[in-house]
């Protein structure tokens, strides 16, 4: 579904109750990793609220985010030791299933992926970290795993 008409039945959903729009926020949020600022003009105008009462809302709870946050970030190591035990194959094959390339963030917002020179991993090369978790011997099934098991 598009932006729109995914926000349209986010919006649905909720309307009809008593203190709709916290729910329609985290639903929102939920859906796109946080609260895109052109969802906030047709969320007032559905509520019957003012844009800056809705901005207001999202800007105090700090659970929610006007524009996209890395969760997490996945680093990856490229240093020599990594390198020569295919740092780089690995490098490619998680940019490819991705979609993002060094220093960029997913699309959701939750990922962001970043170059590390040498984990203190070395003798078992090549290694990656996600959040405070290391992992040594990385393919991409493992890394995937560790990315899927911090929530994403
Ligand atoms: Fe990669 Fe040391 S070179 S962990």
């Amino acid at each position: 579904a598009d932006f729109l008409s995914r926000l349209d039945e986010i919006i649905a959903a909720h309307q009809g109750r008593e203190g709709p729009l916290l729910p329609i926020l985290h639903d929102i949020q939920a859906e796109w990793g946080h609260v895109p600022e052109e969802a906030q003009p047709v969320i007032a105008a559905a509520l019957g609220l003012t844009r800056a009462e809705v901005y207001g809302v999202v800007s105090f709870y700090h659970d929610f985010h006007d524009r996209p946050q890395a969760r997490h970030v996945l680093r990856l190591c490229r240093a020599e030791a990594c390198q020569s035990m295919g740092a780089d194959a690995l490098a490619d094959q998680v940019r490819a299933a991705l979609g993002i390339d060094w220093h960029e963030t997913t699309p959701d917002g939750r990922l962001t992926l970043e170059p590390v020179f040498c984990l203190g991993l070395c003798a078992c090369a090549p290694s990656a970290q996600v959040g405070e978790r290391l992992l040594g011997r990385a393919d991409l099934a493992k890394v995937q795993k560790l990315v899927a098991e911090a929530g994403m």
